[in-house]
């Protein structure tokens, strides 16, 4: 079973510019081709997207864990960005993150939810099945290097 008992306090927050040092960081960390810090302030500019941040209390002190970024327009919604702080993976924190992303995108009466993922991220591919997501089809070397899985889920 997966280790959400590790979550012990957490909270989901907007991002704000504030958070964008600590954003990059995870970002150069977990992507080959990292978003710049101008990309990160035109979505908090953006009013169809929501940039979120997961902050968790780690030996007493409040750490960024992780962040998504998604966009939603006419009941769809599209996820452009979701990164967990390498040290704290696997402890839950994406699965929070976007089931809470997810419940609110239902309250927006959201009806379908797509994103894009490289087809060798088996651990993305693998988080987004467990929140019902399909496989809908590829986009041709949509990385330049390497193809894109195009993932969707309907409500
Ligand atoms: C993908 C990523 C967001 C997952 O974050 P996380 O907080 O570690 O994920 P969770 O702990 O919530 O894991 C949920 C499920 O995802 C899958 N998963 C997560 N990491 C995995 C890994 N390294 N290998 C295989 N499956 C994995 C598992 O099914 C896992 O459930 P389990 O732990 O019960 O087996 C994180 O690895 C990351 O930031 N990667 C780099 C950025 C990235 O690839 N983002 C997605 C772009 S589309």
């Amino acid at each position: 079973m997966h280790s959400e008992k590790d979550l012990i306090d957490y909270s989901i927050q907007p991002m704000t510019s504030d958070d964008l040092e600590d954003v990059l960081k995870i970002e150069r960390a977990s992507f080959p081709n990292p978003w710049t810090k101008g990309q990160f302030e035109s979505e908090l500019r953006n009013p169809v997207s929501t940039s979120l941040t997961l902050k968790a209390e780690e030996s007493g002190a409040e750490v960024l864990a992780a962040y998504v970024i998604y966009w939603v327009v006419h009941g769809e919604a599209h996820i452009l960005n979701i990164a967990v702080n390498p040290l704290m993976r696997r402890r839950g924190m994406a699965t929070v993150l976007l089931r809470e992303s997810l419940k609110t995108m239902r309250r927006s009466l959201v009806y379908e939810v797509f994103l894009e993922v490289r087809k060798s991220n088996s651990a993305a591919r693998d988080l987004y099945r467990k929140f019902g997501f399909v496989e809908a089809f590829v986009r041709r070397k949509y990385y330049g290097d390497e193809d894109a899985i195009v993932m969707k889920l309907e409500f």
